[in-house]
């Protein structure tokens, strides 16, 4: 399937980023991100390569917060049969709706604007995500972490698996105490550090606040690093 006319139509091509060219595993992906999309950082290349190392076989899969859609295309690279994928809004969704059509694509793809875990079409047998933290604009940050973890069991088959990948800044004990008190199965898939991003600097609140969760970040020669990590829970 070539690239989407209505999906192109509906992206600026004015305002697109210079294109990302990303390898993950043996996939090349060429993906055309807009200015106001959210834009594949260290979490998202994480959660991309460990995809390359997992199975997805025939597997229903609900993908939150898609964004430009990247996680999406290797899902469906690695077996995946059925795609849902949300945004919380429009433009996100055309970008990915886009990025999905121009490589091939040809599963069926179900498009949904919904916020968070109130999605239709359950049960699915996976449900990925990279869950706002950092910008998740809640008092509480951690929110859509745990919202995923306490909601997977509405949205997914029993025996159904959660793959969602989160920093250490977000309190990795934390996640796994709360995936083991909902009686999940944990496992790591995988794990690498990342360097702070610019924006982690911008507000000195945020900094002690990272200060004040355990094993939050590491600093070597002067520069700190987030552990990033990415989880399988069987519900
Ligand atoms: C951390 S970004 C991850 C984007 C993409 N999956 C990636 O890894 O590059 C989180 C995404 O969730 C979307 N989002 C934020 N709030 C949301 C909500 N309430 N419901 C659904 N998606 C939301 C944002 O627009 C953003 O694209």
């Amino acid at each position: 399937m070539g690239p989407g006319k209505e999906g192109l139509q509906r992206l600026d091509r004015d305002k697109l980023h210079p294109m990302q060219v990303q390898q993950f595993g043996e996939h090349v992906l060429k993906l055309d991100v807009l200015e106001k999309v959210w834009m594949p950082t260290p979490h998202g290349v994480h959660l991309g390569n460990m995809i390359c190392t997992m199975d997805f076989r025939d597997a229903k899969v609900l993908e939150l917060g898609t964004g430009c859609g990247l996680h999406s295309i290797l899902l469906v690279y690695r077996g995946a049969s059925v795609l849902t994928v949300t945004e919380i809004e429009q433009t996100s969704m055309d970008n990915a709706r886009h990025n999905i059509e121009k490589h091939g694509v040809q599963i069926p793809v179900d498009y949904q604007i919904a916020d968070w875990t109130h999605v239709e079409g359950g049960p699915y047998d996976v449900l990925i995500a990279n869950p706002p933290f950092g910008k998740s604009g809640k008092a509480y940050r951690r929110y859509f972490i745990d919202k995923l973890i306490l909601d997977a069991h509405t949205l997914l088959k029993k025996g159904g698996r959660l793959v969602f990948v989160q920093s250490s800044m977000a309190d990795i004990p934390r996640s796994i105490g709360l995936m083991h008190e909902c009686g999940m199965k944990v496992r790591v898939v995988g794990e690498t550090d990342g360097p702070f991003r610019d924006y982690y600097f911008d507000h000195p609140d945020y900094i002690v606040e990272m200060a004040q969760v355990p094993g939050a970040y590491s600093v070597r020669n002067g520069r700190h690093y987030e552990r990033l990590i990415v989880f399988e829970a069987r519900v």
